[in-house]
């Protein structure tokens, strides 16, 4: 068993890249994140998988549709034995409250995470979607909507983490991605902070994908982005 807070995001096409890439970190990290990519190319047996090389596994899916279709998706997801799953906090409080409520029925132990406001997304990109309200209001709003619909579990960037936490205190289990470590390309990710400030701003998870996949040793990567949260969660 490890202490990591990190989440390795598997954006990679296969199946056999994903096991390769787990292989590769072992311990360094806590969890892995099947997401799009790796779900779309290989489904259900990604998942199988990767949980056969000892992993929790954070299904990444971003579900966002009518209450009766994320219902029974959930369903599918609680067979699969994961131990995370995200749905799109915009996506309204019923279809929240009805994936909450197949989680709990199904008794897996499957959390239901809420999206709030992508990591990619600058001011200026969110008003071109219609959201008139700042940043950090819409994240405050999705947020409150979730955690009212019974979600305690939530994915932000670590700027907005401090908000979270200072909102809903030590119940909520906030899921940080947009991490980078000092000086790294941040890519497409507009909101980024280093695993140490975001561990203070309150994560208790850190979701990094590119900065241990690309890197030469990803376990090598993966362990220092590892020992520098831990260090920051003793602070
Ligand atoms: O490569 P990088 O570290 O930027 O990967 C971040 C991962 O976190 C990607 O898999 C991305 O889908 C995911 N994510 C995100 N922002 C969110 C939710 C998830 O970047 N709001």
């Amino acid at each position: 068993m490890t202490d990591s807070p990190l989440i390795l995001a598997l954006d990679v096409a296969s199946t056999l890249e994903a096991v390769s890439l787990c292989e590769k970190v072992g311990d360094a990290v806590g969890m892995v994140k099947v997401g799009l990519e790796l779900f779309v190319a290989d489904g259900p047996k990604s998942v199988e998988a990767v949980r056969n090389c000892g992993a929790s596994i954070f299904l990444d899916l971003k579900l966002h549709d009518i209450p009766e279709t994320v219902d029974r998706a959930v369903a599918r997801a609680a067979a699969l034995n994961v131990s995370m799953l995200t749905v799109h906090a915009s996506g309204g409080a019923p279809m929240l409250e009805r994936a909450v409520a197949r989680a709990s029925g199904e008794a897996t132990g499957l959390a239901i995470v809420a999206v709030t406001v992508l990591t990619s997304h600058t001011q200026a990109s969110l008003h071109a979607t219609g959201v008139a309200a700042t940043l950090a209001d819409q994240v405050l709003a999705l947020a409150q909507l979730a955690w009212q619909s019974g979600v305690t579990h939530f994915v932000c960037s670590p700027h907005e983490a401090s908000l979270l936490r200072g909102k809903f205190g030590q119940a909520a289990c906030l899921i940080t991605p947009g991490i980078r470590p000092r000086g790294a390309d941040v890519q497409d990710q507009a909101r980024v902070l280093t695993p140490s400030a975001a561990m203070q701003a309150g994560a208790n998870w850190l979701v990094v994908g590119r900065p241990i996949r690309d890197a030469q040793d990803p376990r090598a990567a993966a362990l220092a982005m590892a020992n520098e949260a831990k260090e920051a969660r003793r602070q």
